[in-house]
Order: structure tokens, then C-alpha cells, then sequence
């Protein structure tokens, strides 16, 4: 999508914050608070130039409104993005973007992302309330909410398969805050792990702790399996990978798994369920955002959650004959147009 294309579409707010001579460009984005106050984190990339910023903090501020809006988060889509300038003066730059989401006053909550450190964090959390902060006073533990609401999903996926997780061969791309967590999870419900990381003393511990096969990471993908958890990169899933795929479903934390919708409907076609990654990933956001709106951390109950939607979701997509993706795109879509288009604007506090 070009920045036309995205400008035209239904968004709320745009800001672009620039301060060349600290080498800040920034922008934040909110694309719909008709559920309730946007939520997302900020995400620090280099960017070839600043229409490319605004489209991408657009689309990922987009994929949030669908993200809280299937999770059943009363919050909206939003998301920030730092251009990572080889000039940026890197604290001064997460401070101001801080005092622009202060200056919000609530109709937008940060956090982590790509790019983003708990030290990143710390500093924004020097200018703003409005941030899921690193440590006693935050939120808690995001990937491991992450890694419990994918466990959720997957067990969900076992059951659609007619499957049961002792014994269930599962292949994890990606051993970092979330991969690790969920091999824990996967290890402690009795089923077998193939793992791959770029870094090798991910997979030795791995090994070590969980018993898991070590596979190279260029072969994790088409490796054969029950399921396939992709933890790691985002379009992982494409036209030239879909094909060689041996894995009997796909359910992972990694965001936009799927390179394009035609990649989608080949999976579908080939029998291949593929849980929404925006449905699975949800524990992070429903962590933060109870965090934020609540002022407490959820019930994990609440997490686990994700497993009754994903199983709705496969069912139905099998009922009716449609990608799993696309269906849940519909659903969420669908939700925030009955909320009707009045923006959320915070009591001054
Ligand atoms: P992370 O950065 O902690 O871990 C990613 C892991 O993947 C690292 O161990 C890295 O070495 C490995 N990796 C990178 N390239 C690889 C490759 N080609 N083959 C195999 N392994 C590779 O990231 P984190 O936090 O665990 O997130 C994983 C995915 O889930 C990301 O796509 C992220 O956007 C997504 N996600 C994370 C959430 C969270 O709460 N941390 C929330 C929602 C989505």
C-alpha cells in the first residue's frame, strides 16, 4: 500500500515529530478509538524516507484496532515509529516522543516493539504516564503474557486438529522473549520440540532444558510437524514457502506471518489452518492495556482466553469456507463499525 492509498483510509490522527538536529523523526499514529483509547507500541526502524514512516506507523497502528478489537480490549489501534537516523541522539528521541503521548493525555498508550529496549522505555517513561514501563511499577512480563496467549491458541489448534498436545510434534522458529517462554509451556504439556534460532546458545538451552531436536534455521519451516509456531520474523510464510510446508497447522507469535492474502488462500486450499497471528499474540496487549486502563496486571484466566476465540475462529473459517485471516479481519472489522466513528478524547486528568 502506498501512502495515498493509506492516507485515504479511515484514520484518526497523524503527528510527525522532527528535529533534525538530533536526528528525530518520529511519528505517531492513531488509526481508531471507536472501542476506546489507541494502544501500541513504538517501533524504531530505518526508513527510507518519511512517507514510508507514516505508512508503516499507519498500518501497524491499523492491525491494532483489529488486534484489541478480536482480543475484546475496550482499546483502539494506534502505534509510534522512530526513524533509527545514524545521527539520532536515541534518548533524547524516546523522551520526546514520551511528551507527545503525555501531551495525549490518554488517547494513546506505548510500549515495546521492535527496536524498542527496556532502557527505550525508561526514558519515555521519563515524559509520559501514559507507557507500559520496565519493571515493578509496570505491567509485568509482556513476552511471557505473549507466549501464554499463543499457548492458548495452539492448544486450540490441537483440539480443531483432533489432536492432543502430549506427544504433538511442534517446530518453534525463534527462541527470544516469546519463543523460549513458549517451548517452556509446550515442554511442560508433554509435547516434542524442533527448534531453530539464529543464535546457537538459544538452541543449546533448548536442548538442554527442554529436550528439544536443534534443526538449522533454514530448515525449521518445511521441517515436518503437527504444527509450526513461527516466533521470530514477520512474513516468514510465503508464495515459495507455503508450498513446501509439512506441518499439519501453523499457530506462532511472530506479527504478519503471512507475506500476502494469496499466501493465505494457498494454505487454506492445501488444508493448512493458520490461526490469525493478530488473534494469538494478543497476551501482550491485553497485559498492557488491562495495565493501563485497570491499574492492575490481568488474571491470566483472561489471557487464556485467546484459545475460545481462536477455536471460533477455525471453525467457523472451516464452516464457511475462507481463510482463517481473512475471516477474522471481517470479524474485527465488523466490531469497531458497530462501535460507530466517535473518536475517544480522555477526561483531563
Ligand atoms: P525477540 O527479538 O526476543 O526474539 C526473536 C528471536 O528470533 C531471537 O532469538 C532471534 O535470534 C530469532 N531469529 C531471528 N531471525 C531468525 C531466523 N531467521 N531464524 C530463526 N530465528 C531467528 O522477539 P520476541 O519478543 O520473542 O517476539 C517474537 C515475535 O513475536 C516477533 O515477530 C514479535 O514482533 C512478535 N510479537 C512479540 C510480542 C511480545 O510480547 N514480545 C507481542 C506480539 C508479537
Amino acid at each position: 500500500m502506498d501512502a495515498s492509498e493509506l492516507l485515504g483510509q479511515d484514520f484518526e490522527q497523524l503527528q510527525v515529530v522532527r528535529e533534525p538536529s538530533r536526528g528525530l523523526l518520529a511519528v505517531i499514529a492513531v488509526h481508531s478509538t471507536a472501542l476506546g483509547p489507541a494502544h501500541g507500541g513504538i517501533r524504531r526502524w530505518r526508513y527510507p524516507t518519511t512517507a514510508a514512516a507514516a505508512v508503516d506507523a499507519l498500518a501497524l497502528a491499523r492491525a491494532m484496532t483489529w488486534k484489541c478489537a478480536l482480543a475484546g480490549v475496550p482499546a483502539g489501534g494506534g502505534k509510534a515509529v522512530i526513524h533509527d537516523d545514524p545521527g539520532l541522539d536515541r534518548a533524547f528521541a524516546y523522551r520526546r516522543v514520551g511528551e507527545f503521548v503525555e501531551q495525549m493525555g490518554g488517547r494513546f498508550f506505548t510500549g515495546p516493539d521492535v527496536g524498542t529496549t527496556d532502557d527505550d522505555l525508561r526514558e519515555v517513561a521519563r515524559a509520559t504516564r501514559f507507557v507500559a514501563a520496565p519493571g515493578r511499577n509496570g505491567p509485568g512480563d509482556l513476552g511471557e503474557a505473549t507466549a501464554r496467549g499463543v499457548f492458548a491458541a495452539l492448544t486450540a489448534l490441537t483440539l480443531f486438529l483432533e489432536r492432543e498436545l502430549p506427544g504433538l510434534r511442534v517446530a518453534v522458529q525463534g527462541l527470544g522473549a516469546v519463543g523460549m517462554k513458549l517451548c517452556g509451556l509446550l515442554a511442560g504439556a508433554g509435547a516434542r520440540l524442533l527448534v531453530a534460532d539464529v543464535a546457537a546458545e538459544r538452541t543449546a538451552t533448548a536442548a538442554r532444558e527442554f529436550g528439544a531436536e536443534v534443526l538449522a534455521a533454514d530448515a525449521i519451516l518445511a521441517a515436518e510437524c503437527d504444527v509450526l509456531a513461527p516466533c521470530a520474523l514477520g512474513a516468514v510464510l510465503d508464495e515459495r514457502a507455503a508450498p513446501e510446508l509439512r506441518a499439519g497447522g501453523v499457530c506462532g507469535a511472530a506479527n504478519n506471518v503471512l507475506a500476502d492474502a494469496a499466501t493465505g488462500l494457498m494454505l487454506h486450499r492445501r488444508g493448512i489452518p493458520v490461526v490469525p497471528d493478530f488473534v494469538a499474540n494478543a497476551g501482550a496487549l491485553i497485559q498492557g492495556a488491562t495495565f493501563h486502563l485497570q491499574g492492575r496486571r490481568p488474571d491470566p484466566a483472561r489471557i487464556d482466553r485467546i484459545g475460545a476465540v481462536a477455536g471460533e475462529i477455525l471453525a467457523r473459517a472451516r464452516r464457511e469456507d475462507v481463510p482463517p485471516g481473512e475471516l477474522a479481519l471481517r470479524m474485527a472489522r465488523e466490531r469497531v463499525a458497530a462501535a460507530g466513528d466517535a473518536i475517544y478524547l480522555p477526561p483531563r486528568r
